[in-house]
């Protein structure tokens, strides 16, 4: 299946290098807008074209796929451009920058259901998320009663300078919140479901004169299923990628460091004794492509998107799913803007 590339920045590399290890997958062309760019990505992987448009793509019967490494005000107009041109498409984070371009982007897969429509949250794919998801549906921590989410790490004014895009409302859409700490949003509705309402507070902190956006956010999070969640991400701190998950049930009270077990206590030794051989049975040593706190998850979901394709089925992130995180991530600017608890849309 002959796949393309578009945007070849930062992430593009981590996308190209899981296409070259799924079997089945050929990465035909890369585009980007700075032609400099997409050559060293085409000689770096071995891509044999190169393009500035993405249209030429679109307009190419024999590429089937498409991959969207572009920066965030992009992605709802090559999305929706791909699946109106009859392109199975994959979309990096955020799948939209504002709720506007979500429901665009949304609305344009589900005028295509013969078209395969993913977003990228490869967090999904890190084993210990998928035990931990295991182990909550099978209700092993007794009943949910709280949940905290910390993430921290550290975004520089270097970095936001780097790119024009980052840190503005037109070009990113938010700060820590869309970008960074988007992931384990992300984790929380993997593994507890959808968000009803939030209530939060969002500032820039460390960042003034630098950025528009937010580089520090709190937020309570009522979700579907009644649990009350309560978050804070920050990317001002002097601290290494941490995201930290407290679960406390009935049960039994655990913690996950960077999707790692890191504290367990239980009530019923052999139900925690089990809880703690599965997840310390896990592989956390698979191939990392990239930043080490990309995880090992991009490879697992290209290959699970071209496996849908194949099999014409829905991928494990359709698109609606994945836009569903990014609406929570709005919801919480709303609420941070009027005060008030804010619903959040669900697309699915
Ligand atoms: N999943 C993850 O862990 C992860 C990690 C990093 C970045 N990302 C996401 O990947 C995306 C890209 O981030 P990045 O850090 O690689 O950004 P980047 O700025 O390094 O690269 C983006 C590239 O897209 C190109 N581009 C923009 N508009 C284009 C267009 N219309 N046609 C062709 N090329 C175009 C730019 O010229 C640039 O080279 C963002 O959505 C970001 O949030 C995800």
């Amino acid at each position: 299946m002959k796949c393309a590339i578009v945007g070849c920045g930062v992430i593009s590399r981590t996308h190209a290098a899981g296409f070259q290890q799924i079997p089945g997958a050929e990465l035909a062309v890369c585009c980007d807008l700075i032609p400099e760019r997409a050559q060293a990505v085409a000689q770096e992987y071995n891509i044999p074209a190169v393009t500035t448009d993405y249209k030429t793509i679109l307009n190419d019967p024999e590429i089937s796929a498409i991959s969207v490494c572009t920066d965030h005000a992009s992605h709802a107009d090559i999305v929706c451009d791909a699946l109106n041109a009859g392109k199975h498409v994959i979309c990096e984070k955020v799948p939209g920058r504002t709720p506007e371009d979500l429901a665009r982007m949304v609305a344009t897969a589900k005028a295509h259901p013969e078209l395969v429509a993913s977003g990228i949250f490869q967090h999904r794919f890190a084993p210990g998320n998928i035990v931990l998801r295991d182990l909550i549906r099978e209700h092993r921590f007794g009943k949910l009663l709280t949940v905290n989410l910390n993430f921290c790490c550290l975004r520089t004014d270097e970095y936001y300078q780097k790119d024009a895009w980052r840190g503005t409302v037109a070009g990113e859409g938010g700060g820590v919140l869309i970008n960074q700490a988007i992931h384990f949003l992300d984790q929380l509705r993997f593994l507890f479901g959808d968000v009803k309402n939030v209530s939060a507070r969002c500032a820039n902190l460390t960042h003034q004169g630098v950025i528009e956006t937010e580089d520090t956010a709190a937020f309570t999070a009522e979700f579907a299923n009644g649990l009350f969640v309560t978050a804070n991400a920050t990317n001002s701190a002097f601290a290494r990628w941490r995201s930290a998950l407290t679960i406390t049930g009935t049960e039994v009270q655990i913690e996950f460091i960077n999707e790692k077990l890191s504290f367990l206590d239980g009530k019923d030794p052999e139900n925690t004794a089990d809880i703690r051989n599965r997840l310390e049975a896990v592989d956390h040593d698979g191939k990392i492509i990239g930043k080490n706190y990309y995880g090992t998850g991009h490879t697992a979901q290209l290959a699970d998107f071209i496996a849908a394709i194949t099999e014409k089925r829905a991928p494990e992130v359709p698109l609606a799913d994945a836009a569903n995180s990014a609406a929570l991530v709005h919801a919480v600017y709303a609420a941070g803007l009027s005060g008030k608890w804010e619903p959040v849309t669900n697309y699915l």
